[in-house]
């Protein structure tokens, strides 16, 4: 068979629309400098022996596994190996070696870079050209049908489709990105990537119970999808008033946040269009404060990070993600940025948790044959 072949993906943050994409809404993600490669020598038999610089051993894939199979780690690979199988395309054997570039738990989307950089791989050995929408949908499924994680497209889109210098204005109602300017230095401004090292997990059951919040709500209001609310909202009738139908409850809540924000996301985008990065910040702490208090997905060290990013200058700062951990993001200003890292730094040293990693970081490319 063919060559060698090496693919990377890379993580993701997202600016702003958190749990959004399951409730058919909008996100604005960007990709990561941080990236994880697959390599990949194809032959014709029908395993893949897959190696990572993660785990001392190597596991071998059957191209015939079926959910369940196999677990850890390589149950992304094999969930992309079957993903790709059931959707009528032909998968090569070979051996394959990977190199996790992003951190996982940190809320970076680690699962999509890996599903990503592994269809990638497999993609180029065979010569098949398949839509990133498509590929985007492969990876989900190996993600929800074979590791078992409820989660929705946001990660894969934004790794597909990310761009430098932009963000990703995703409309999950029909899957479609719209690239947004997103260039910090060139307005004397910088993204710093606050990361808490406490790690969270979407196979459990918070994710979950979030999801099913937002089905219930959807259904309370008459709905197929929370989204069909901000569209009434489009219409002159308010998002949030239509949630007065609802008496006072977590679900109600959980929904206000989906409903909220929405609103933001494209609030974002206007503001960016504008360059009014003040706006941008209030906006991100709005969305923060939304996920603390309506949503209940962050944690007191998280919150933590986020108010000292603030207090100390910034001009936002939210959770990234999933949530119960992982990664603040920060709009700071270029002379900000060594005030805000020193009172992150001293403030959660003073409460006795882990020394965070700050980096300044900018929209990369998206998953591509190097
Ligand atoms: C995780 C999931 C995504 C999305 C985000 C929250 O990253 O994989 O589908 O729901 O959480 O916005």
């Amino acid at each position: 068979m063919a060559d060698a072949v090496r693919f990377s993906a890379p993580g993701r943050i997202n600016l702003i629309g958190e749990h959004t994409d399951y409730n058919l809404g909008f996100a604005l993600p960007i990709a990561v400098g941080e990236r994880t490669t697959v390599t990949l020598c194809p032959d014709d038999s029908d395993t893949l022996t897959v190696c990572s610089d993660r785990s001392p051993d190597p596991v071998v894939v059957p191209h015939s596994t079926t959910p369940g199979q196999i677990g850890g780690w390589a149950a992304y690979v094999a969930g992309v190996v079957w993903a790709l199988r059931d959707a009528g395309h032909p998968v090569p054997g070979g051996t394959m070696s990977i190199t996790g570039g992003v951190e996982m738990g940190a809320g970076l989307a680690s699962s999509a870079a890996l599903e990503c950089a592994v269809l990638g791989a497999l993609l180029t050995a065979t010569g098949r050209p398949v839509e990133r929408l498509d590929q985007a949908h492969i990876a989900r499924r190996a993600e929800n049908d074979y590791v078992g994680a409820p989660t929705g497209l946001l990660d894969q889109l934004a790794i597909l489709f990310a761009e430098p210098k932009h963000a990703q204005l995703i409309d999950f109602r029909d899957n479609t990105t719209r690239s947004v300017v997103f260039d910090p230095d060139a307005h004397d401004l910088a993204l710093l990537l606050i990361n808490s090292h406490s790690a969270h997990h979407h196979s459990g059951g918070e994710y979950a119970a979030r999801r099913a919040s937002c089905e219930r709500a959807a259904a309370a209001l008459g709905v197929a999808s929370l989204r069909d609310l901000h569209d009434r909202h489009d219409r002159h009738v308010d998002g949030e008033e239509a949630l007065d139908a609802m008496t006072e409850s977590e679900d109600r809540r959980r929904a206000r946040h989906i409903v909220t924000e929405n609103r933001r996301v494209l609030q974002t985008v206007a503001a960016l269009g504008d360059n009014d990065f003040g706006e941008v910040g209030r906006l991100l702490t709005e969305s923060h404060a939304s996920m603390r208090d309506d949503f209940g997905i962050t944690t007191e060290h998280i919150d933590l990070i986020a108010d000292t990013a603030v207090a100390a200058g910034a001009l936002g700062a939210r959770m990234t993600g999933g949530g119960f951990g992982g990664c603040v993001i920060a709009l700071v200003s270029s002379a900000g940025v060594d005030p805000v890292r020193e009172a992150v730094l001293a403030t959660l040293d003073r409460a006795g948790h882990r020394p965070p990693t700050v980096s300044h970081t900018r929209p990369g490319p998206g998953a591509g044959p190097w």
